[in-house]
């Protein structure tokens, strides 16, 4: 690589893996506060997994099934990158269209994740849904990292460093809606992320 396009890797990486696992947080912890029932419930499933406050090891993260359907259920609802770019490399012909080598194509992953369609409710948080809906989540509909060879690079470590911050959080606090705005107002801006900071309040459980 020359140094230019060291330079610009460096920058996407910043760009790409800093803000973009953060705001997800928020909008996890904004869900939680708001959904009370699943707040709890999640925090039963990290106390009974990690009893006393017990350190996270690696395994632990994959054992925790309703961790899993609530980060992927966040996903859904809030996926911060709301679509994805292909440049079209060669003539093709889909359902009669013509796209011409060269066309920018979008895909509308935010729309496809509130499309009713294939989401019963689809504005409603059920991290439930995904549980039922596993084997059957169509990759080309649900896709939060994007999809194929140049998918998200740092998937794997953005949902592991997710769920770990998630569980320290939930091992020493609660978040009661108290100070909440709901509902919460998205931005216009590139990247997903709300109107106004997420305001929360913080109670030890100590
Ligand atoms: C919740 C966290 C994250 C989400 C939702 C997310 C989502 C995405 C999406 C949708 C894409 C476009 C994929 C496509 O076009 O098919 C992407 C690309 C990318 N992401 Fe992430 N990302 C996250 C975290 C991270 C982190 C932590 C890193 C780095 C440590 C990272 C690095 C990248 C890079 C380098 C690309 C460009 C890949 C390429 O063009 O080959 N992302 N991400």
């Amino acid at each position: 690589l020359s140094d230019l396009e060291i330079a610009a890797q460096s920058i996407i990486f910043i760009l790409t893996g800093y803000d973009t696992t953060s705001n997800t947080l928020s909008f996890i912890m904004y869900l939680l506060a708001s959904h009370p029932d699943v707040q709890k419930k999640l925090q039963q499933e990290i106390d009974e997994t990690l009893p006393n406050k017990a350190p996270v090891t690696y395994d632990v993260l994959f054992e925790m099934k309703y961790l899993y359907m609530v980060v992927n259920e966040t996903l859904r609802l809030y996926p911060i990158i709301e679509r994805i770019v292909r440049v079209c490399k060669k003539d093709v012909e889909l359902n009669e269209v013509l796209i011409p080598k060269g066309t920018i194509v979008t895909i509308p992953t935010y729309s496809l994740h509130q499309n009713s369609t294939y989401w019963p409710e689809p504005e409603k948080f059920y991290p439930e849904r995904n549980r039922k809906n596993k084997e059957n989540i169509n990759l080309y509909i649900y896709m939060p990292f994007g999809n194929g060879p140049r998918n998200c690079i740092g998937m794997r470590f953005a949902l592991k460093s997710m769920k770990l911050a998630l569980i320290r959080l939930l091992q020493n606090f609660f978040y009661p809606c108290k100070e909440t705005q709901i509902p919460l107002k998205l931005s216009k801006k590139p990247f997903l992320q709300p109107e106004k900071p997420i305001v929360l309040k913080v109670v030890s459980r100590d």
